[in-house]
């Protein structure tokens, strides 16, 4: 007979390709499929219907009822809808009230709206009759899924042998509010106060980090920076006593959805074995971007939010200097803070003929930028994993990082055998010594050619990432 698969329900705040905002969606789109296809996991994703939710799966979802879901004194209608997709089925927890307004976060009350999604999700078990083995809550939107799962749902039969994991995607986003709204908003009674107050607030993450039975982050180098007061935005104490449970599982990036070979936004298609696309691809975004086309110049790439701890403090630092004095060209797509739209702004007007700052968020263009360019930036400040820096490889694009997080998990030094350039200390001058000595080697044909397939061939692949994800869920139900 065969094994009965193991049941596996994922609580988190956004998936690809229903609706994303960051790396979050691109995980939540990607691993549970990955994990269904080694058969052994029957995997289900639970998430907002948010009015944003793409229109083109939506028409396609299937209501499956309603429900009142209680919230404190409150009690809130709930609509469920099923969509199934590579194997996985996703559910969608419907309420205009809470969800139908424009973008995911930000609102007043996301600590109330976020408190009645974890309660539909806990609710929508018994709904649907799917008690899982383990529920994998992700990032503070989803840890009082967790929270009322261990102080409350547990006392019931059903939910006794649920397991819970809690995985952060960001240590920076802790879900901390007033302690006056700890009953009456977020619904965790006066007993359980103790789980979730720390600093005189509420932190929510903080009470799924206590009351879960593992603790995963996105990759192995952030499992240990989180345990350091520079990394941890205030949560070290509390990481330090969990770290027995706490590990890092390096992300990988979804090989169908990222593809060179086959990717339709690309002005060519190329592959490991026949890379010879990747120069029209060059010259198609030279053109686009009124570059001067020349294959013989480096184009350097920098695809980010333009926030401080992206590293673009070192960006602005010495970015200048390096165009001026190199015969190179720099591409950038990106928005956010007004400091670093106007430093590219500016940079593009004083070197029309090297620079091309595109100011937007853009997928197509993306995908454009990491097929077209010759080297990727990305000298974060901190980064619990990072995908850029995979796809940019992947699609042949050199990384040039700094050794934090993800970053140093996944590139390592082309002077030491590896598939990029690093550096260390976050230093402006550092990452300019770098950047300079990717240039030089561009200009060797045989040996950059070599480092592009290496880049092209390192694995970033889910296998062997979601086979720790399985390994662990396996082992603590055991
Ligand atoms: C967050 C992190 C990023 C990570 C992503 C997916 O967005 O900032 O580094 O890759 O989550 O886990």
């Amino acid at each position: 007979m065969a094994k009965a698969k193991k049941r596996i329900l994922f609580v988190a705040s956004e998936a690809a390709p229903f609706i994303a905002t960051g790396g979050l969606a691109d995980v939540i789109g990607s691993l549970p499929k990955a994990l269904a296809a080694s058969k052994r996991f029957d995997v289900r994703v639970v998430l907002p219907l948010y009015e944003d939710v793409k229109a083109e799966y939506r028409k396609d979802f299937r209501f499956l009822g309603s429900i009142n879901v209680p919230l404190a004194w409150r009690r809130q209608y709930c609509g469920y809808f099923e969509y199934k997709l590579d194997g996985v089925t996703f559910y969608f927890v419907d309420n205009e009230y809470y969800f139908k307004r424009h973008g995911c976060y930000g609102h007043y009350d996301d600590g109330e709206r976020f408190a009645f999604f974890s309660k539909a999700a806990c609710e929508l078990m018994s709904f649907v009759g799917f008690y899982p083995n383990v529920l994998h809550c992700h990032d503070w939107q989803a840890a009082l899924a967790a929270l009322y799962l261990k102080t409350y749902y547990c006392h019931r039969s059903e939910f006794s042998q649920v397991k819970a994991v809690f995985t952060i995607h960001n240590i920076e986003y802790q879900g901390k509010y007033s302690l006056d709204i700890l009953e009456d908003v977020l619904d965790i009674s006066n007993a359980h106060r103790d789980l979730v107050e720390y600093d005189g607030a509420v932190n929510l993450m903080k009470g799924a980090i206590e009351c879960c039975e593992r603790v995963t982050t996105v990759s192995p180098t952030y499992a240990d920076e989180i345990r350091y007061s520079f990394f941890a935005h205030g949560l070290d104490p509390i990481i330090r006593r969990n770290a027995w449970k706490l590990c890092g599982i390096l992300n990988g990036i979804d090989y169908d959805y990222y593809n060179p070979q086959t990717d339709k936004a690309l002005f060519a298609n190329y592959s490991a074995e026949d890379v010879s696309g990747k120069a029209t691809c060059k010259k198609q975004l030279q053109r686009m971007l009124n570059l001067p086309e020349r294959n013989g110049v480096p184009i350097v790439a920098v695809i980010s939010r333009l926030a401080s701890h992206k590293g673009l403090d070192l960006v602005k630092a010495v970015l200048e200097e390096f165009i001026a004095n190199n015969d190179v060209q720099f591409v950038l797509l990106g928005t956010g803070e007004y400091e670093y739209e106007q430093f590219f702004r500016g940079l593009a007007a004083r070197h029309p003929d090297k620079v091309s700052a595109n100011i937007a968020f853009n997928g197509d263009l993306s995908r454009k930028i990491y097929s077209g360019a010759d080297l990727f930036l990305m000298p974060s400040k901190s980064e619990p994993c990072g995908l850029s820096q995979m796809i940019a490889s992947r699609y042949g694009t050199v990384a040039v990082v700094r050794e934090t997080g993800g970053l140093q998990d996944s590139i390592t030094p082309y002077g030491a055998g590896g598939n990029g350039f690093t550096f260390h200390n976050y230093n402006a001058h550092d990452m300019l010594y770098v950047l300079r000595e990717a240039v030089e080697l561009f200009r060797n044909k045989k040996e950059w050619n070599e480092l592009v397939i290496k880049a092209m061939t390192s694995d970033f692949s889910w296998s062997k990432s979601a086979e720790s994800y399985g390994q662990m869920y396996i082992e603590m139900t055991k």
